[in-house]
């Protein structure tokens, strides 16, 4: 595990992008996966500021997306697919087809989870880089805290922490969807490389206890203790606890 420290948010966000843009430059048909969330927003803006001025190019690359709400069309604002297209989807020159999101208005959820869980199990190798954020519960996708980790896609109700803490983007508790899809474990254990990045304060005792606590599944983060390649870009308000306690594992 590497703990690369940042001043700030946007020095986390370009410190993070600069990994990514050396994966696609490296490996130009890299299979990315995506995260939504606030925390990766600043790493988009950085990627696709990247694509604007020629340094990269995904014209070869490959998304899956962690997870969508379930009752959310791609076109609300608050769908994970919207989210992408906003952010970074729409805004570089990948090929849609090339891209892989779950769809929340599936009639059938099962069959929708199956067909993503065979999508990704094709992938040769797995995924090249997972990109990851983390719930203020230690969640990662919408893996949420639970008795056992569930290894591929599945649906699953939200906790109402994640509500709560989500209500912040729609508004009001209610219009939170209460339930989502979400790729399971297996196939961000299986990724070549992962990117967990996390930033504020109010993340920091989750985070201590992710990377250096029991690997649980009532922290679902702490399964990351156990990856080959993690990399881990976070700001010092987040990092507050892991340099109280741990200060030689910081780079
Ligand atoms: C959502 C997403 C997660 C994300 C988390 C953290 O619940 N499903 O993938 O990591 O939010 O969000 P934020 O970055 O806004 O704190």
């Amino acid at each position: 595990m590497n703990i690369i420290f940042c001043e700030d948010y946007e020095e986390m966000s370009r410190k993070a992008a600069a990994i990514i843009a050396s994966q696609i430059i490296l490996k130009p048909d890299s299979v990315l996966g995506l995260a939504t969330g606030s925390t990766p927003i600043g790493l988009y803006e950085e990627l696709v500021s990247k694509y604007n001025t020629g340094e990269i190019s995904f014209s070869r690359v490959q998304t899956y997306n962690l997870d969508e709400y379930i009752g959310l069309a791609p076109t609300h604002d608050q769908s994970y697919a919207y989210f992408m297209n906003h952010y970074l989807l729409g805004k570089i020159d990948i090929d849609m087809s090339n891209t892989h999101l779950l769809f929340g208005m599936a009639k059938d959820i099962d069959q929708e989870c199956q067909n993503y869980t065979s999508k990704l199990s094709s992938i040769v190798g797995g995924l090249d880089f997972q990109i990851l954020g983390m719930g203020h519960n230690g969640h990662i996708g919408f893996n949420e805290p639970d008795s056992k980790f569930i290894l591929d896609t599945h649906c699953i109700e939200l906790t109402d922490e994640t509500i709560q803490a989500n209500s912040r983007f729609f508004g009001d508790t209610d219009l939170v969807p209460k339930r989502a899809i979400t790729m399971g474990i297996r196939p961000i254990m299986n990724a070549k490389q992962i990117l967990f990045i996390v930033n504020g304060s109010d993340k920091a005792e989750m985070l201590e206890r992710a990377l250096f606590g029991d690997v649980t599944p009532s922290v679902p983060a702490s399964i990351l203790q156990m990856h080959r390649s993690l990399t881990v870009v976070a700001d010092r308000e987040a990092l507050r606890v892991v340099e109280q306690l741990h200060p030689e594992q910081i780079y």
